[in-house]
């Protein structure tokens, strides 16, 4: 590993987690950071704490990493995630991830809240994530931390792992939660999409749109981790429903109630890794 910020960011969690190396690492998106917060927690380490991890700055993302235990299975969970919105390069957003990776996380299940681009996916619906489309054109991979990991030219192929992708439909079709597969379009945000932007993104296939996401799964292609994604879809996107305004409390509130049935999948999911 190249002398960088990473190594500093490693060499702290690997002292911390010795003896409780997780094998999976499951990122909580906005209104999502209460999910798994009735199961051992055998660590908290609040993200100001851990060198060269950006501070938080969006309300709904608690900013701490929870080491928890479930099923004899120990679990990184971060309890928010780092934006480019926040003003963060892309490798920023995505160095404690990559940090937990290389302390030997195998699996990686990501939450996000997003946009519906049209009528077919309705607040309250879950999104398995099947690919996406960056249109931010922004990567984590284009930096001398990315190169000092291996290979830049990632194969993108299979960005959502089809064995995960699985396991999580039919735990899905267990607890009788609803769950469709789609693709997730990444813009950067901090503001919502026009209606032309929405429109223009629905014409592309993309299923829905949110502000973050992909430039993890990128960084955890690169290092060979099994990934997957579950969106939550808060709301409609700009212009589907003439006339409706968006907003950040509204994308909060749906999420929460969303916690429930996600927290369930989740549990049944670390169970079966
Ligand atoms: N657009 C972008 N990001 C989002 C949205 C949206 O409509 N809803 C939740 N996150």
């Amino acid at each position: 590993m190249a002398k960088n910020k990473l190594k500093k960011t490693y060499n702290y969690l690997a002292k911390r987690l010795k003896g409780l190396e997780p094998e999976a690492v499951i990122i909580l998106g906005s209104g999502l950071s209460g999910i798994l917060s009735d199961v051992d927690s055998l660590k908290k380490i609040p993200y100001s704490k851990i060198p060269n991890v950006p501070k938080p700055t969006v309300s709904g993302h608690q900013g701490v990493l929870d080491i928890i235990r479930y099923q004899k299975k120990t679990v990184a969970v971060m309890r928010g995630r780092f934006h480019v919105y926040e003003g963060n390069h892309p490798d920023d957003t995505v160095r404690l991830l990559r940090a937990l990776v290389l302390c030997g996380v195998k699996n990686a299940v990501l939450t996000n809240a997003a946009g519906s681009t049209s009528l077919k996916h309705k607040p309250g619906d879950m999104l398995l994530l099947k690919d996406h489309i960056n249109v931010t054109a922004l990567t984590p991979l284009s930096s001398d931390e990315a190169r000092s990991l291996g290979t830049t030219f990632v194969d993108v192929s299979e960005p959502y792992s089809l064995k995960l992708r699985s396991k999580i439909k039919s735990i899905a079709k267990k607890h009788k939660v609803k769950m469709t597969e789609g693709v997730y379009a990444w813009m950067t945000g901090p503001q919502y999409e026009t209606a032309a932007e929405v429109r223009m993104l629905n014409k592309h296939g993309a299923d829905a749109v949110g502000m973050s996401t992909v430039a993890e799964v990128l960084a955890l292609r690169q290092l060979d981790v099994d990934t997957a994604c579950i969106s939550t879809i808060t709301n409609y996107g700009t212009g589907v429903i003439k006339g409706r305004k968006l907003s950040h409390e509204e994308v909060k509130i749906v999420a929460k109630k969303m916690q429930a049935s996600l927290d369930k999948i989740l549990k049944s999911l670390i169970a079966s890794l």
